[in-house]
């Protein structure tokens, strides 16, 4: 399977901004520390984010260190399909399919994603998505699922593009600014 650093592969969007999707490596640590704060202030701020759970609270260095380092070595143990989007050098998406952990679930991935606000709705998650369809697929996963909040259209769309459909609803899952909301489970056969 692919490695630390390996390119999937390369396009160019609308505005000419051209964007890489790899694996993540080392030296990303900044640049993902960067990254997942801009999500944690996006949470805190934007009361209509679309953001799923997580993101509760800004994270240190050493918590960033950690993360990345157990992350690589879940890529090179192969229990985890990473993949970043970057943009001359920035990371601005994040995306993974975990396998399950047991032997009678290992045939079965759960892909989560996530994206800096504004680079959404230009085509990028539908194309990691479809990316990680792929890779699932040639790591030998049978099975995946995806679950977002059940009023995220752009979620919902994208993953129906990559051939996922909707398995169920979680009613009021999430509790947010005082407010319940659905959590949408959706998945696919490999
Ligand atoms: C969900 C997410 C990964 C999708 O990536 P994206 O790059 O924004 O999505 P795309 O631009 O590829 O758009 C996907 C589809 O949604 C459509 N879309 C975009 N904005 C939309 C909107 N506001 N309402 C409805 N559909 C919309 C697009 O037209 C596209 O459909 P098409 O291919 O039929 O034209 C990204 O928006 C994100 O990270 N959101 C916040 C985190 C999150 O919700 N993660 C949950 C996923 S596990």
């Amino acid at each position: 399977m692919f490695k630390v650093g390996h390119v999937y592969r390369r396009f160019t969007l609308a505005s000419g901004k051209k964007v890489t999707l790899r694996v993540l490596r080392w030296e990303d640590l900044d640049g993902l520390l960067m990254f997942i704060n801009s999500l944690v202030n996006e949470k805190q701020g934007d009361k209509k984010s679309t953001l799923y759970t997580g993101f509760d609270r800004k994270v240190t260095r050493e918590e960033e260190v950690e993360w990345l380092a157990q992350t690589l070595v879940a890529i090179e143990g192969e229990s985890v399909i990473n993949m970043v989007a970057d943009i001359n050098g920035k990371i601005i998406a994040n995306g993974d399919v975990t396998r399950g952990r047991y032997k009678d679930t290992h045939h079965h991935g759960h892909m989560g994603l996530t994206m800096i606000s504004k680079y959404r709705g230009q085509g990028i998650g539908r194309r990691m998505i479809e990316t990680l369809v792929r890779e699932s697929r040639r790591a030998g996963l049978r099975t995946l699922d995806a679950e977002f909040l059940a009023d995220n259209e752009t979620a919902r769309r994208a993953y129906e593009r990559a051939g996922f459909k909707q398995a169920g609803i979680i009613p009021h899952k999430v509790f947010r600014n005082g407010r319940y909301f659905d959590g949408l489970i959706m998945a696919r056969e490999l």
